[in-house]
């Protein structure tokens, strides 16, 4: 089993400091949605986020969605083999029924995100494709979850080649493997990782996006399980 978890996502409500912005009110307004029913996006938002704390890393809904879509419709999430959770700045936990299908188009997907945020739960209680929970520190969404390995990715890593790591996990017989994916732009994780994590991990000396880390992390975990 692989459980991908995307950690420190930027995604959030608008700050209430913020809605009151006219970039904020008008882009609420064409959403036909009050400012603070709608998701920080610096896409949309960026001149009312200048003197927002941290505010050149916050509002990335999109690094969400693209990670969504790489680990939902990759081989192993077909296969069964995959968990996947978002975990936000606000230490909000996004639980990800397998059979989601993210919708494609990014203004869908942002409704649908203001929608879990509205109802912690979509499309309804019966059948939650997409559940949320509020409060829940990184660590304890780690420990939840009983890995048998918890691997932290970060450029700042030990350098190893993922085919040969994960074989070497095979035989070390770790059949639960938690891999955690920074879901920011920039700068570093706000949780100490290394308390965290069995191992902290690069896979190159640059920095790559999330969803291409989770790429590298699904096609490798694939193919040694295969
Ligand atoms: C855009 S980066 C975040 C920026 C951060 N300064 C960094 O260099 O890791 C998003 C996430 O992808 C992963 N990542 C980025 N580059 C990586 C690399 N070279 N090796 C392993 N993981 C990487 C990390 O989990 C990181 O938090």
């Amino acid at each position: 089993m692989l459980t991908l978890v995307l950690a420190e996502a930027e995604v959030e409500l608008m700050p209430v400091e913020l809605s009151r912005h006219p970039a904020v009110i008008a882009h609420a307004r064409l959403r036909r949605k009050q400012p603070t029913q709608i998701l920080l996006d610096s896409n949309y938002h960026h001149a009312a986020m200048t003197n927002l704390p941290e505010g050149r890393r916050r509002g990335r809904p999109d690094i969400t969605h693209l990670f969504l879509l790489t680990a939902l419709e990759s081989i192993v999430n077909k296969q069964g083999q995959l968990n996947v959770i978002v975990h936000t700045r606000d230490d909000t936990v996004i639980t990800v029924n397998p059979e989601t299908r993210i919708m494609r188009n990014y203004e869908r997907f942002l409704g649908l995100m203001e929608k879990l945020f509205e109802k912690h739960v979509v499309p309804d209680e019966k059948q939650p494709l997409l559940s949320l929970r509020q409060n829940i520190p990184l660590k304890q969404v780690i420990e939840q979850v009983q890995a048998d390995v918890v691997i932290t990715f970060s450029k700042d890593g030990t350098s190893v080649v993922l085919p040969d790591y994960f074989k070497e996990l095979k035989k070390q017989k770790k059949r639960h493997v938690l891999c955690i994916i920074g879901g920011f732009p920039s700068g570093m994780f706000h949780t100490d990782i290394k308390t965290i994590s069995t191992d902290v991990v690069s896979l190159y000396p640059d920095m790559l996006p999330a969803w291409t880390v989770a790429s590298e992390i699904l096609v490798n975990y694939g193919n040694m399980s295969r």
